[in-house]
């Protein structure tokens, strides 16, 4: 989890995300997902290459971190914090609340061939 700048305002709240100074990989990649219907989940993934940094601009959701032997849960309602989330890890988005927006940027392009569909695959793979 790392915390974001931010600028406190009587006409508002800025934060801001600079790749040199808040993500340790170059940006090649941003998406953002919205309108999740209430109980649904994200995600239930791993990458092999790819890195995310994960924001959540409006609403709340958890972000849950699997590292193959343990799970962390990050839950995500201010927007001036990120979870970072290596290469490897499986990783799930749940709890949307309603009007959430989830900002993820990626150290990759979209490549179908990065993702691990599969945990009992990923755990394998972990435990070699
Ligand atoms: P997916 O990563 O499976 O969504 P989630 O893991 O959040 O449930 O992506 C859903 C669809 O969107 C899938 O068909 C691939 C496509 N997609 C892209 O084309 N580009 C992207 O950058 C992402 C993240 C997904």
């Amino acid at each position: 989890m790392i915390e974001l700048p931010k600028f406190l305002d009587d006409r508002g709240n800025l934060s801001f995300i600079e790749e040199d100074n808040h993500i340790p990989f170059e940006v090649r990649r941003v998406y953002w997902i919205y309108d999740v219907p209430g109980g649904e989940q994200r995600g239930g993934h791993a990458f092999k290459q790819t890195e995310e940094l994960i924001v959540a601009l409006s609403g709340s959701f958890d972000v849950v971190l699997n590292d193959g032997f343990e799970e962390h849960r990050f839950h995500l309602n201010r927007s001036y914090y990120g979870v970072l989330v290596p290469k490897m890890f499986w990783r799930m988005l749940e709890n949307f609340s309603t009007n959430s927006l989830a900002l993820i940027i990626a150290s990759t392009e979209f490549n179908n061939e990065d993702y691990i569909r599969d945990l009992n695959q990923f755990k394998k793979l972990k435990a070699q």
